[in-house]
């Protein structure tokens, strides 16, 4: 542009400056979002909520509910028995209980070569986490704990893998209260 339309442009008088104003109503609202925008920061972070607690909360509570559809079959991730109080799983827990523990704790479960387990006496710690831990891996001869010793108690990670024997310590769980959660 030549400077003689440059200046025919900038004196004419079709270019001007509207001094538009912004709504009221704009500027409430623009001002209310960053108002709201602190407050509900402030909230959420005092609220302790995080995504992953979420997650966390929410595989926990699939594991309890439906502990059939969740992939791994395994204590929560707090170390408690998803079977706790499951009707069903309690019925075949006793089921495995009396073919395959009775013969050394008795089917009623007061004991024979293996401790009583319906007591509130425990050899090994009575949290779901300990007696899993028990169970799976077996007791070996060198660290029994029973007196006197009356032998090892044997694993049962391969013959009967995590959910029959979480279903077994469901049925546990329902005959003695003092095997606790956690
Ligand atoms: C061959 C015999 C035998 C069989 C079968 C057996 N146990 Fe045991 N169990 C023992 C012995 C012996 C001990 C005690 C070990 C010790 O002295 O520390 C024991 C200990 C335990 C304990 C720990 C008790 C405590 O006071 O801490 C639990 C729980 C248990 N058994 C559950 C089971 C379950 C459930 C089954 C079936 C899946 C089973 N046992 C099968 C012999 C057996």
């Amino acid at each position: 542009m030549s400077k003689e339309d440059w200046d025919k442009y900038d004196d004419s008088s079709e270019i001007k400056e509207n001094q538009g104003y912004i709504p009221k109503w704009f500027s409430i609202l623009f001002g209310g979002t960053i108002v709201f925008g602190i407050v509900y920061s402030i909230w959420l972070y005092a609220s302790g909520w995080t995504q992953e607690k979420q997650y966390r909360e929410q595989v926990k509570a699939a594991q309890i509910n439906e502990p059939q559809k969740t992939t791994v079959v395994g204590l929560t991730e707090d170390g408690v028995n998803p079977f706790r109080g499951d009707k069903e799983a309690i019925a075949k827990g006793q089921q495995t209980f009396a073919t395959i523990c009775a013969a050394c704790h008795k089917a009623d479960a007061t004991g024979l070569v293996g401790p009583n387990l319906v007591d509130n006496k425990w050899l090994h710690g009575n949290t779901d986490k300990e007696i899993f831990h028990v169970i799976m891996e077996g007791v070996p001869a060198d660290k029994a704990l029973q007196k006197p010793p009356k032998g090892p108690m044997p694993p049962h990670k391969a013959s009967l893998g995590a959910k029959k024997v979480l279903q077994v310590m469901a049925w546990l769980a329902d005959k003695n209260p003092s095997l606790k959660p956690k």
